[in-house]
């Protein structure tokens, strides 16, 4: 596996390749690796040639007081997993290779629909911080595919309208959600969890599950769902953020003739902050 730092060295090194007419298949993360990015590696392989992953702790996408400066930097341990994966490009740019003008005058791109709603509610600026920088990335390794999981459901479909929109020639694969044994969704944010915490926190999955059932089972009073789930997950010992049944596609709270849902939730267990989500076609 080839890793490298440096964007012109990227270019070097991939042009040739896409001119052969290999597929390229990118999968961006923030390393901290666990088999939900390794399932992504593999999905990008089953649809390209070569395979790029990137590794990169976003500072644009932390708000002031949120887990930037804690979050786990893991890449020796990301670096050989990736290898065992047969991954063969990891590209982890410096701060400075990303922002080279800083990030103030940064030119960012912002999506303005879906942005502000769930976890742009709570976390302001979050969304702004990851359009601009996949579309950095987009540019800078020119994938034909890129992988991104589904248990960051939002990210996924603001990215999908950001390609959309600026007419960007990627295709965006969706990944399951990798889950523990017992239906955690896996997250490099789950290694916050204490010993204690750590079996409590499937009370989300389960919370989102109950939700989906009763929904497939004929209730159409959202509202009422989505208060009983967030009482239910405050009887854990959860502080819910938010748990909202909405439309598939454009996240607006969901109407009884809405056919495809989703149904997102992000609560605080102690200190830290885990989001989850289910899909229900009716
Ligand atoms: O999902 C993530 O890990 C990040 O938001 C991403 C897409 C790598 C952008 O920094």
């Amino acid at each position: 596996m080839q890793v490298i730092q440096r964007v012109v060295e990227l270019r070097q090194h991939l042009e040739p390749l896409r001119q052969a007419g290999k597929r390229i298949g990118f999968v961006p993360t923030m390393g901290n690796l666990h088999e939900g990015h390794l399932q992504l590696i593999r999905l990008a392989r089953q649809q390209a040639d070569i395979v790029v992953a990137s590794i990169f702790v976003n500072p644009l996408q932390f708000g002031l007081n949120e887990d930037w400066e804690q979050y786990p930097r893991t890449l020796e341990r990301d670096s050989a997993m990736l290898v065992a994966e047969g991954c063969d490009v990891l590209f982890c740019p410096t701060d400075r290779e990303m922002y080279p003008n800083g990030m103030e005058t940064q030119t960012k791109v912002e999506v303005p629909t879906m942005t502000n709603i769930l976890c742009g509610a709570s976390r302001p600026g979050h969304f702004l911080g990851v359009t601009t920088v996949v579309a950095k990335l987009f540019n800078m390794v020119q994938p034909h595919v890129a992988v991104f999981g589904i248990k960051d459901y939002q990210q996924l479909a603001v990215i999908r309208r950001m390609t959309e929109d600026l007419c960007i020639p990627v295709g965006i694969i969706a990944a399951p959600i990798a889950r523990a044994d017992d239906g955690l969704a896996l997250s490099s944010r789950n290694g916050y969890l204490t010993a204690e915490e750590r079996p409590r926190a499937v009370a989300l999955y389960q919370a989102l599950c109950r939700a989906r059932e009763a929904i497939a089972g004929g209730r159409r009073d959202y509202a009422t769902i989505e208060k009983e789930a967030r009482e239910t997950l405050a009887e854990s010992g959860m502080r819910p953020d938010y748990f909202s049944v909405r439309h598939a596609r454009t996240l607006e709270a969901a109407s009884p003739d809405d056919r495809d849902l989703v149904l997102l939730g992000a609560v605080y267990l102690g200190k830290t902050r885990l989001i989850d989500n289910v899909s229900v076609s009716i």
